[in-house]
């Protein structure tokens, strides 16, 4: 609105904004500041703040608190009833998201004002309080979950798991700007839809991809064996003869008992073999014996190296671990591996069981003005072991202990292997919680990029292992960290990847990664994003093999493999899986191993479409291959029952896969590389 004085012998004021025209009158605009209207006996009335009224500047009194919240308990107290409040308020009628949201930002708001002992006094009081919270801990009580005090009274169990420090520090750095109290609620509580997965703006990591990255190095006629042990879950509690079919997981320990059939580990429903049961961990007899026997199938003297998929730590309960354990547990399986493998490295890389609190891991910029890091002890832990074992160089050690436990490791010439800390996309890890829309918190994606491209321009090839695998069905890698792996693994192969490892679940399983569809990119204000979901199922590029477990855990039998590999391209030309079959276990005096199977000779006549060539005798079993395979699964349901049972390693407990829609599934399973791919199998949604 603006107003034109126009000078004249009346003044006239024109309102545009009201179309108001009038000529005003000059008592109308009598600037005399005091009243002209007598007041009688009473005060004068001024005008324009003259006179005695107060001036513009005077300050008002605050009121007094009204509770005063001036201690750490009074807060505490406060924050639980708030929680309630949110828990028990009608407002969020069936908005179980919403309610989730804001007791996850109350929760935020606690671990940034309270003292941690408060939160974590405040974690054990919820806990106590809901019976839900009670049924997601891992440890006896809720004190000896989220509290770090020792409890002698409470049998196997520390007492104190001190898993609430951790959590004050992960919830202080979560925030509803960066999405993560949804990511959190639909990660972890399943109550709020699944997180669209951020456009990855791939120029902040790599390079444009040259044309000459889509093709892959020609083979040579010679391989090297590699050996891929994973997921020992090596047992030091294992307890002979005690329950191996419990209701109270882990089995085969002291106190192991079933609740359906009213036995205990005194008198068990099935005894623990020492040989390895299917609801337990390796035994230590069960680990030794795969090497023992490993020279019936292959010398071991022609082994190139090892890898380790990660996972040596024993599935205890929170509170049954301790640094001490997991220290320990860690050391004598690189001394067994010295022992049976004498000087042929073994490249590791650190599982979600491998640190404790399990699957917790932070990382280095979480605190970047401080710079101290919750688990930077066990980044050293693990990196002073590789390095002692003589795996790593003193250099990559110093890179691991102050990163994340990653390193590359030029493990032939011609040949890096990069091992990832895949904890920092593993949905269990409370530190991926912060800034979720980030898809590197870590920085350690970044890195990995950048040591793809320095491969790259020397023309060197790269394996790159992990544990928690990236995809398949999309219930451990988090959507945007997974996508932006994607992405990654897109630009770099198949020329400069030559393949990718992965462990943790348990299974003998495979994941494909293809090109993206030439319209998955999109600009918003001239930056361009990729949509990582827009995938060429006709393009497949790269393979990643998930390799099988030794631990029996969860109604597997105990297996590895043995892969050949080109000796120029390190591609994967051949592998066998070596089983032992645990429903023998109790019958057996001393474990036996067989061989389960010879990838090509059960998949290579499946790899070309009928009337063309078999697959070349010298050519990899690369992406091409498994895409060809998946392809036949999908028109042969004897061919889904095979691999189904192959999962398992061949296991009697293996559930059948007889129709159609587990097919798809599966093969939808095979074919996603990244959490939002495999989430959106099982909508129904994703590729078959
Ligand atoms: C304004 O009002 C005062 C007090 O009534 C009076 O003395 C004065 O003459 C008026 N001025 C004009 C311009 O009317
Ligand atoms: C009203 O007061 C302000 C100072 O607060 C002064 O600048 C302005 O000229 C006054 N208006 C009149 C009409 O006296
Ligand atoms: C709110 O929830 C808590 C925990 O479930 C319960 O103990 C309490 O009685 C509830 N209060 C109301 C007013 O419903
Ligand atoms: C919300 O949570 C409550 C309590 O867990 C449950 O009974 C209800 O079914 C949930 N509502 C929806 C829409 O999921
Ligand atoms: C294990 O126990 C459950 C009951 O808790 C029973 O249903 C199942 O058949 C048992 N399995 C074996 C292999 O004994
Ligand atoms: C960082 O903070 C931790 C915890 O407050 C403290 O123990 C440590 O000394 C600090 N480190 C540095 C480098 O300031
Ligand atoms: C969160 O990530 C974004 C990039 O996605 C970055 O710009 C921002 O600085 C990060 N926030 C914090 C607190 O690190
Ligand atoms: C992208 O391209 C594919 C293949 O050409 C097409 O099927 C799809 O509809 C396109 N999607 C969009 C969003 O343009
Ligand atoms: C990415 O593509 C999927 C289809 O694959 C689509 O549903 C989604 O909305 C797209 N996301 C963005 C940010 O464009
Ligand atoms: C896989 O190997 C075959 C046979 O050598 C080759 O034709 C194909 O291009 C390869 N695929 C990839 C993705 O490298
Ligand atoms: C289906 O796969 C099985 C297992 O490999 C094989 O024996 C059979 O010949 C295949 N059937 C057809 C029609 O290809
Ligand atoms: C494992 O042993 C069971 C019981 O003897 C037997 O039925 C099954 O065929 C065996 N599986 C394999 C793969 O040898």
């Amino acid at each position: 609105m603006y107003y034109r004085l126009s000078l004249g012998f009346a003044t006239v004021i024109t309102f545009s904004s009201v179309n108001v025209q009038g000529a005003a009158t000059p008592e109308a605009l009598n600037k005399t500041s005091t009243n002209i209207i007598p007041n009688g006996e009473g005060p004068i009335l001024y005008y324009n703040g003259t006179g005695d009224v107060p001036g513009y500047d005077l300050v008002s009194p605050d009121p007094e608190p009204i509770t005063p919240l001036n201690s750490a308990s009074n807060l505490e107290d406060h924050f639980y009833k708030d929680i309630f409040a949110i828990a028990n308020s009608s407002a969020f009628a069936s908005d179980n998201c919403t309610q989730c949201i804001a007791g996850a930002q109350a929760i935020h708001s606690a671990a940034l004002t309270l003292p941690v002992s408060n939160f974590v006094n405040l974690l054990i009081r919820i806990c106590e309080a809901v019976p839900a919270a009670q049924k997601s801990i891992n440890s006896a009580t809720c004190s000896a979950e989220f509290g770090s005090k020792a409890n002698a009274s409470i049998p196997y169990s520390s007492g104190g798991a001190g898993l609430g420090a951790y959590m004050a520090q992960a919830f202080s750095k979560m925030s509803l700007a960066t999405m993560d109290m949804e990511t959190y609620c639909y990660y972890r509580w399943d109550v709020c839809p699944r997180p669209q997965s951020v456009g990855i703006e791939e120029s902040l990591y790599f390079d444009d991809k040259p044309g000459s990255a889509n093709k892959a190095p020609q083979s040579s006629s010679s391989t090297l064996n590699v050996l891929h042990l994973s997921d020992w879950h090596l047992d030091p509690r294992y307890d002979i003869g005690s329950e191996a079919n419990c209701t109270n997981p882990i089995c085969c320990r002291p106190y192991s008992l079933n609740e359906d059939f009213g036995t205990t580990s005194v008198n068990p429903s099935l005894p623990a073999s020492r040989f390895g049961a299917y609801l337990c961990d390796a035994s230590p007899d069960l680990v030794l014996s795969s090497f023992r026997d490993m020279s019936n199938f292959f010398d071991l003297d022609s082994l190139s190296f090892t890898i380790f998929t990660g996972d040596v730590g024993s599935h205890d309960h929170d509170d049954q671990l301790s640094r001490a354990l997991i220290e320990y547990e860690e050391r004598i399986m690189f001394d067994t591996f010295q022992a049976w493998l004498g000087s042929t490295p073994v490249y590791a890389t650190l599982g979600n069981h491998d640190s404790i609190p399990q699957a917790f891991n932070t990382q280095n910029d979480l605190n970047p003005s401080n710079g101290s890091n919750a688990m930077g002890w066990n980044y050293e832990l693990v990196a002073g072991m590789w390095h002692d074992s003589g795996y790593i160089t003193e250099e990559e050690r110093q890179f691991a202990a102050t990163h994340y436990a990653a390193y590359a490791h030029t493990a032939k010439e011609g040949l890096r292997v990069i091992s990832l800390n895949t904890d920092l996309w593993y949905q269990a890890n409370a530190f991926n919680y912060w800034n979720s829309t980030n898809p590197d918190t870590s920085g350690m994606l970044t890195w990995l990029a950048g040591e793809l491209a320095a491969c790259e321009k020397r023309g060197q090839r790269a394996w790159i292992i992990g544990h928690v695998l990236s995809g398949y069905d999309g219930s451990n890698a988090l959507i945007n960290p997974s996508s932006l792996f994607y992405s990654i693994v897109v630009r770099f192969s198949p020329s400069t990847i030559a393949g990718i490892f992965f462990g943790h679940t348990h299974q003998d399983q495979l994941q494909i990664f293809y090109d993206y569809l030439p319209n998955s990119t999109y600009a918003v204000d001239g930056t361009t994003y990729r949509n990582t979901t827009m995938v060429d199922y006709n393009k497949p590029l790269m393979v990643a093999h998930i390799g099988p477990s030794i631990v029996p855990l969860t109604n597997y039998n105990a297996g590895y493999q043995l892969l050949q590999i080109d000796a120029e391209t390190f591609e994967v030309v051949n592998k066998q899986v070596y089983i032992a079959n645990i429903s023998e276990s109790l019958t057996w005096t001393t474990p036996v191993w067989q061989i389960e199977y010879d990838a090509r000779d059960v998949y290579a006549m499946h790899a070309s479409n009928s009337g063309s060539a078999p697959w070349p005798e010298h050519a990899p079993l690369n992406a091409t291959f498994w895409h060809a395979v998946s392809e036949a699964m999908l028109r042969n349901q004897t061919l889904v029952e095979v691999y189904n049972l192959y999962e398992t390693k061949s296991s009697v407990m293996t559930k059948e896969c007889s129709t159609q829609a587990c097919a798809r599934q599966k093969v939808c399973y095979i074919r996603s590389g990244s959490g939002a791919l495999g989430k959106a199998c099982g909508t129904g949604a994703g590729p078959s």
